[in-house]
């Protein structure tokens, strides 16, 4: 049963792999949503396994994208993490209370400037 009683897609006990080895549970939030997680997993997993299948929308064309290659190739699963556009989920691992954001077109950074290590601002 998901976080939020919704019945999980994600698969327990395989035919031929046997059961899922056990694994700390860390929560992350989607667009609001509490999603319980597998420690190690990518958020496009844990994403998938809680029936979120779409992760993104085009710029221009308004389309819905989720995951294609699941490699890390393209970019159809990139979503907002932490307050950071364009992050590929399918090869970003969770972490506890991660932030993810279903992205518009090439997304909107959601940090200040001055939280960002490296960035200076200006003047
Ligand atoms: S699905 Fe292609 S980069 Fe993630």
């Amino acid at each position: 049963m998901a976080s939020d009683g919704l019945i999980s897609r994600r698969i327990t006990d395989h035919p031929v792999l046997g059961p899922l080895p056990s694994a700390r549970k860390v929560t992350i939030n989607c667009d609001g949503r509490n999603i319980t997680a597998r420690e190690g997993e990518t958020i496009a997993s844990a994403l998938v396994a809680e029936g979120v299948l779409q992760f993104r929308r085009t710029e221009k064309e308004k389309e819905w994208r989720g995951i294609f290659c699941a490699i890390g190739r393209c970019t159809d699963c990139t979503m907002t993490v932490d307050g950071v556009p364009n992050i590929r989920t399918c090869i970003t691992t969770v972490r506890e209370n991660m932030i993810i954001e279903t992205q518009e077109g090439l997304g909107v950074w959601r940090i200040e400037k001055h939280a960002q290590p490296g960035i200076q601002e200006e003047g």
